[in-house]
């Protein structure tokens, strides 16, 4: 059953991909990867991620868009269009909705500290602070340390506005909204980035980062290591919930599939690793540690930028970068919730915007204030040791959602929707689907068994370390 009205399309294949890589470059690239590049030694972390991107994350990338194009729908939609009436793999469109909720909800709080960081830049006050200052203002969510809560009201303001410029925009719609805001927000992205780049070359830290980030350096990297690559894959395209299929659905029926899934999974990994180019020059050339986890970006290189000539000027372009990586990620997360409502409820886009935003805006609470694990007392720790969290992890309902969402939810969803790719879908159809309007038609051989075969592999070796059950792994290093 696929609606009638008309849901609208982008503009043109642009704006898809702008739109696409919009949804792909975020905090993902900018901050996460470059921290776990960090901390599991650069060089040889790297080749494995590129060759997850390749083997794992482009074969859904064209999976996803596949499904959206063909069924014209959101996700519930879609599996329902293209599978037998009452046939369980609905279940795979609702688990991408869900996880939407999820991830938005804590994507926002980090989203919002990067919105706090560029106005501290903006506002000159980073110039001011001494290092031992800046720490603080990056609540860990360490119940010891009194920062916390005094940064608690921040928190919550800044993932308030976030939220509500997320919304601003998604009401727009797809061309007046998603897509505007993508072409404006994307070019001005890349040229800041560009120019960091540029300044980051002219420190000396530049060889010692290149070295850092391509050389093959193996004292580091652990069998864990790898899985966490394969899973920072899904995240970082933003796979396996459904965002790239709802995406796709506004792409007209023979738009070309490959160049599109390639041109955006080279571009995100492009921005990624020109991200680290950015970071870790600035990070050697002022003596901080590359493996400082996730207050790389929040610590570190606040740090650094303070001591950097004109570092107001070089911090207020890198954190104004982040905001907008950010919010063309979020615009996509709001968006799968949003679409499944307009298309299964047939509410309006102004109901369903401001219903699901203002839902992740209060879901987003506990992250905000980020408390430790005892605010939930024991009924909390045992559900997450259930799920493979190491007792007195340290975990608060951030990092909760953030384990449950990219461990669980996002290969759980990728798996399906790999596996009802290629073994679902009629042969036929997708064969054609997949040639229509591309030039790269003699990929499909690899496309199908890379779907049928190393996709399945590879997500299921995933849940098998997320349940600690190659927790030994962690001992052994290459
Ligand atoms: N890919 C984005 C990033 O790297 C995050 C993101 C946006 C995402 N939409 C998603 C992740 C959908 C998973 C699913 O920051």
């Amino acid at each position: 059953m696929m609606s009638t009205i008309d849901r609208g399309h982008w503009s043109s294949k642009l704006g898809f991909i702008l739109a696409a890589a919009g949804s792909a470059v975020g905090l993902g690239n900018i901050w996460k990867f470059p921290y776990i590049t960090g901390e599991n030694g650069g060089g040889w972390f790297v080749l494995i991620y590129l060759i997850c991107i390749a083997c794992v994350g482009l074969p859904i990338m064209t999976a996803e868009i596949f499904i959206g194009r063909t069924a014209q729908s959101s996700p519930v939609g879609a599996f329902r269009a293209l599978s037998r009436p009452g046939s369980p793999w609905i279940g795979v469109g609702w688990l991408g909705v869900a996880t939407a909720f999820v991830i938005l909800s804590y994507y926002s709080v980090v989203a919002g500290w990067a919105m706090h960081y560029a106005w501290l830049s903006i506002s000159g006050a980073f110039a001011r602070i001494s290092p031992d200052q800046i720490a603080p203002i990056f609540a860990t969510g360490d119940l010891s340390d009194p920062g916390l809560y005094e940064n608690a009201p921040l928190n919550l303001l800044w993932h308030i506005l976030f939220m509500g410029l997320t919304i601003a925009i998604v009401i727009g719609g797809i061309r007046g909204g998603v897509e505007r805001w993508a072409r404006i927000l994307m070019p001005v992205l890349f040229l800041f980035l560009l120019v960091l780049l540029g300044r980051a070359m002219t420190t000396e830290g530049f060889a010692g980062a290149l070295d850092f980030v391509f050389g093959p350096h193996s004292d580091k990297l652990t069998p864990a290591g790898v899985l966490e690559a394969l899973g920072h894959a899904f995240f970082t395209l933003s796979l396996g919930m459904g965002a790239m299929i709802t995406y796709g659905s506004y792409l007209k029926s023979d738009d070309d599939l490959v160049t599109t899934s390639i041109t955006v999974s080279v571009l995100d990994t492009i921005i990624a690793l020109v991200a680290c180019m950015v970071l870790f020059p600035i990070i050697f050339a002022y003596g901080m540690e590359p493996s400082a986890g996730p207050g790389l970006v929040f610590v570190s290189l606040p740090i650094a930028f303070a001591q950097m000539p004109a570092g107001s000027f070089w911090a207020t372009l890198f954190f104004v970068l982040l905001t907008f990586a950010a919010l063309t990620s979020a615009i996509s997360l709001l968006e799968v919730a949003v679409s499944y409502f307009i298309d299964e409820k047939g509410w309006k886009r102004s109901r369903a915007t401001l219903l699901c935003g203002g839902v992740i805006l209060v879901l987003g609470i506990p992250s905000a204030l980020s408390g430790g694990t005892e605010l939930f007392g024991a009924g909390f720790q045992s559900a997450t040791g259930a799920l493979g969290i190491k007792e007195g992890a340290g975990l608060n309902w951030f990092d909760f959602f953030d384990y449950l969402a990219s461990n669980w939810m996002l290969p759980l969803g990728g798996l399906g929707i790999a596996l009802f790719v290629a073994w679902r879908v009629g042969g036929e159809a997708r064969e054609q689907g997949f040639r229509a309007g591309t030039q790269y038609g003699r990929l499909y051989w690899a496309w199908i068994h890379l779907l049928r075969y190393v996709v399945p592999i590879g997500v299921v070796l995933v849940f098998l370390n997320a349940i600690g059950l190659l927790g030994i792994l962690d001992e052994i290093a290459w």
